[in-house]
């Protein structure tokens, strides 16, 4: 047997609750043992469990997504979708696309009024803006990969949906800013609303999801797609506008896609091709910032993060341009990523100033809003690895838990270019290619990475927060490859973001204000936000020490087989 070698807590906290102690840990050193980074200590936890049963990465994987759709409703999921990106330790790479699909009586136009105007809110809260979910499906897609049968993956979440379990502070504020989203979009109260303001240490128990997992474990994915839950699912989209069908669920399929995979600095990125944009983004930010030779810099510097934003400004003018669902449009990532074709679009970058976005895509002007997505982390004392973002969109989704089941629906298909040139709720524009037809995939940003050095696991790491995806996966990547960072570093340093629309550069308040200067003299327009992406990062150095960061910003935390 291997042994632990050493296994350091250098930070945790404790949450006291009513019911269950929920210890948050964010940062553990450890060797020949598996691990789970995740949004939520008791998702990590029954990943971890999983492990410790016999399971691997992908057995671990599955099981904390299922977890974090209980005790993480606004973002873990079984009514949503979602991306996982592997690498075995026998060298096997793969990806399973999970993501949403339109349903079949979807159409381009489905969101525009008599005028042609295109009303967003309809895209994005209540029955209408529902896509096809995918999760349970890819759920039992991983399996194939698993060791363990899902009626042992699944139990975790059954017994916290069951038992009940403490809730967080953060999840109670997050609860209680979307009480009146939720009276407005169920046609009944619903378990998440109470007279009294929830709070942290609050016993939540979901008898209804508890009834929906069962069935699934009994039945397989048939208990989502078919039978009692379908029908709760098509009753709720009935009470609405919605437009899912019986026969939408049960043709939903996911795609077992080749991993995008290109070099960086003699290291092997293995990340989510289309229709996912995350993967080609990061292949052209990554590559375009290596014409200045970004190792030279440092963190958060001004010469730094001018190279990257101008990186960003061009990749994501792309992305409105060319991305969209592979099966429905030409892939032109090969060209998109190529040296030849990045050079080109390299040579209008100046030291000198920003580069106006106008010169390098056709605008339209947009406002920007902000969302919830969540990531996972694992890997296993094999080195096996996963990484797995999943999502509903917004926080909650469309906000409409279906009744019966127990479980909120996404609002993916805001997802789509509703009309050419509208912005979604991320202030994305998109055009032709991310057009909305029926079983076409919405275009997204998620990014779940693998880095492979020398054909062995490097870093895993991904993030939520809609566009910023891409651009904080980004900022991982370097800090850790240029710039030398440790994991801790650079998951809990602040973040900067740009998307080419609007022109602004986003930046976490905590910025250091000498770059906001320097780049507002170079003509940037800089806008202070709160708080970008929360990253699960794992990092494993040369003497196979697993260094595993969960982002300070939320609850995220690991936990070790
Ligand atoms: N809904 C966020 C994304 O897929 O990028």
């Amino acid at each position: 047997m291997k042994k632990l070698i050493i296994s350091i807590i250098l930070f945790s906290h404790s949450v006291s609750a009513q019911y269950t102690d929920i210890n948050i840990v964010k940062e553990v050193k450890v060797k020949n043992k598996g691990v789970v980074v995740s949004a939520h200590p008791l998702a990590s936890e029954a990943g971890a469990k999983i492990l410790k049963m016999g399971g691997n990465a992908y057995d671990a994987i599955t099981a904390t997504q299922y977890a974090l759709a209980v005790v993480y409703p606004q973002a873990g999921n079984i009514g949503g979708g979602g991306f996982l990106v592997g690498a075995k330790s026998n060298g096997e790479k793969f990806t399973i696309d999970y993501r949403e699909t339109a349903p079949k009586k979807a159409s381009r136009d489905m969101y525009l009024d008599k005028n042609g105007k295109a009303n967003t809110d309809l895209s994005q809260n209540g029955r209408l803006a529902v896509g096809i979910p995918g999760s349970v499906a890819g759920f039992f897609a991983t399996l194939k990969y698993c060791k363990l049968p899902m009626n042992q993956i699944i139990q975790p979440a059954i017994d916290l949906a069951e038992k009940g379990f403490a809730i967080t502070d953060q999840e109670a504020a997050m609860l209680n800013s979307q009480k009146e989203y939720f009276q407005k979009h169920n046609k009944s109260s619903i378990l998440f609303v109470k007279e009294t303001p929830w709070k942290g240490g609050d016993l939540l128990v979901q008898k209804e999801l508890t009834e929906t997992l069962k069935l699934i474990q009994k039945l397989g994915a048939k208990g989502f797609y078919e039978g009692k839950t379908a029908d709760l699912l098509v009753a709720e989209m009935k009470k609405g506008n919605g437009i899912i069908t019986l026969e939408d669920l049960k043709n939903y399929k996911v795609a077992e896609r080749k991993a995008l995979e290109f070099d960086y600095k003699g290291n092997n990125v293995v990340t989510m091709p289309l229709p996912s944009s995350g993967g080609v983004l990061l292949a052209q930010m990554l590559r375009m910032a290596a014409f200045e030779n970004l190792e030279k810099y440092q963190q958060n510097s001004t010469p730094a993060v001018q190279i990257m934003v101008e990186a960003e400004r061009r990749a994501y003018a792309d992305r409105a341009e060319y991305m969209g669902d592979p099966d429905f449009i030409e892939d032109k990532t090969s060209y998109l990523i190529s040296e030849n074709y990045l050079k080109n679009r390299w040579k209008s970058f100046s030291f000198n100033k920003a580069t106006p976005s106008s010169e390098v895509g056709n605008i339209i002007k947009q406002p920007k809003e902000s969302t919830e997505t969540t990531h996972i982390s694992v890997i296993d004392k094999d080195g096996n690895a996963a990484s797995v973002t999943t999502t509903l969109n917004g926080y909650y989704g469309s906000k409409v838990l279906v009744t019966g089941a127990g479980f909120f629906l996404n609002n993916e298909m805001d997802d789509f270019s509703v009309k050419p040139g509208v912005p979604n709720m991320f202030g994305a524009v998109g055009g032709e290619a991310n057009a909305i037809q029926p079983n076409k995939r919405m275009l997204s940003s998620m990014t779940p990475t693998i880095i492979l050095k020398n054909g062995k696991p490097y870093m895993v790491v991904g993030t939520p927060g809609g566009t910023t995806i891409p651009t904080s996966v980004y900022q991982s990547i370097v800090d850790v490859v240029d710039f030398k960072l440790n994991a801790n570093i650079s998951v809990n340093a602040p973040k900067f973001h740009h998307q080419w629309l609007p022109e602004t550069v986003s930046v976490e308040n905590n910025f250091p204000e000498a770059t906001i200067s320097e780049l507002k003299a170079k003509n940037y327009v800089i806008e202070k936000i709160k708080q970008i992406g929360k990253t699960e990062m794992i990092v494993i150095d040369d003497n196979g020490t697993i260094h595993a960061v969960a982002d300070g910003r939320g609850d995220d935390s690991v936990a070790v087989e």
